[in-house]
């Protein structure tokens, strides 16, 4: 990819920034503004070139049409306000925009497109509409890397149409994720959580090759213990995937990747109630796993302590109540105390409100704000919106 810092001259050209500004929005209100704070350096780094910045981003899924509610408003308000500089939401269609207009007030230093996904054009990766977007600029910069799994107009076509470039956070996100994929420093560790082990499966068979140890937590664990004979009470699980369970261990065995699952639990009946430690023996049919024991804990932080590189992707339990919030708590901050010792990545939404609940994203060698994205990447996948910057 050709980084937009090694560009010399952008006095008065106009930059097409593809950003992803796709934040949670509540009442009008932006509820966690980490994607709009990681991008800022790349439109500090413009402005300080001279460049006019034309940002181009998507919120929600508006399927193609207009819908009040999913405006780029409260996000060009916040900017203003982060950028101490003017920006105008240009809510015009973009077929009756000219490159010349834009600027026309020649104070106006930034603008940003209205949220590309009313046109249904962007997530047909329609040729025209990229050819027209390609139009309103003279460079084209992709810092959205948890879009770039998307092939839509203003991710992978537009590139066809005008010289493209990558931004400073999708390449450092890419390196990042290098670091722990290809020039691993081992040994290394994955701890995967989250509720769905279907939805991980793909991950998890493309770490294995590469990976010492994979600490599989959080509901999706219930699948293995439920595998292995052992009592879940209500727990949530997903049927029939012993088959798949059955070759995750089986392709670990022959890779020399340990597979680790919580040797304790605790328990309650319901999300709201206070936890009780459970062995498995000791687990009613009315209760649910929500978090690991004190004994998996133990084991599981001397792995970290054992380990030079680790990937973290899905808390270890029902952290949203207190009282099942231990183990990804203490996880957390035990890698965060590690300090240089240990090479962390962090990614998915999940794992981020951990982080960002106990203050200390900044102790994590890097933590991505991206989703799909950071998941297919971890498949092996080549993501368009990357393919199409190379
Ligand atoms: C995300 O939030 O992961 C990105 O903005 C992509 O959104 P999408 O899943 O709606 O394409």
């Amino acid at each position: 990819m050709k980084p937009i810092e090694n560009l010399k001259h952008f006095e008065n050209k106009k930059v097409l920034l593809r950003l992803d500004l796709n934040v949670p929005i509540l009442n009008g209100k932006i509820v966690d503004t980490n994607r709009i704070d990681k991008i800022i350096p790349t439109i500090k780094f413009l402005l300080s070139k001279k460049a006019k910045i034309i940002i181009i981003s998507h919120i929600g899924r508006p399927k193609g049409k207009v819908n009040k509610d999913l405006s780029l408003e409260p996000i060009t308000f916040y900017l203003k306000k982060k950028i101490n500089k003017k920006i105008l939401l240009l809510k015009d269609n973009i077929y009756n925009l000219k490159k010349e207009d834009i600027f026309k007030n020649s104070e106006l230093e930034i603008v940003l497109l209205e949220n590309i996904r009313f046109y249904p054009e962007e997530e047909s990766n329609d040729d025209k509409f990229s050819q027209k977007l390609a139009s309103l600029g003279e460079i084209y910069v992709n810092d959205a890397f948890s879009c770039s799994h998307r092939e839509h107009a203003s991710v992978t076509k537009i590139t066809k149409y005008i010289p493209s470039y990558c931004g400073i956070q999708i390449n450092t996100e890419v390196e990042a994720l290098n670091k722990i994929t290809l020039n691993i420093k081992k040994p290394v560790t994955c701890i995967i959580g989250g509720s769905k082990i279907s939805s991980k499966i793909k991950v998890i068979k493309n770490l294995i090759p590469k990976f010492d140890n994979i600490i599989i937590v959080g509901a999706m664990a219930n699948n293995v213990f439920k595998y292995n004979g052992l009592k879940i009470g209500k727990s949530i699980y997903e049927k029939d995937l012993d088959n798949l369970i059955n070759e995750i261990f089986l392709y670990a065995e022959k890779n020399n990747c340990k597979i680790y699952t919580p040797i304790d639990t605790k328990v309650g009946k319901n999300l709201n109630d206070k936890s009780t430690i459970k062995e498995f023996y000791d687990i009613e049919d009315d209760d649910m796993i929500l978090d690991i024991g004190p004994k998996s804990l133990k084991e599981i932080l001397s792995i970290i302590d054992k380990s030079s590189s680790l990937l973290w992707n899905g808390p270890l339990g029902y952290f949203e109540n207190s009282n099942f919030s231990t183990g990804s708590f203490q996880v957390a901050k035990h890698i965060a105390n590690k300090g240089e010792k240990i090479f962390s990545v962090v990614g998915g939404g999940d794992t981020v409100a951990v982080i960002n609940n106990l203050n200390i994203q900044k102790k994590f060698n890097f933590v991505s704000t991206a989703g799909g994205a950071f998941l297919e990447y971890l498949e092996g996948k080549v993501l368009p919106g990357i393919k199409a910057l190379n």
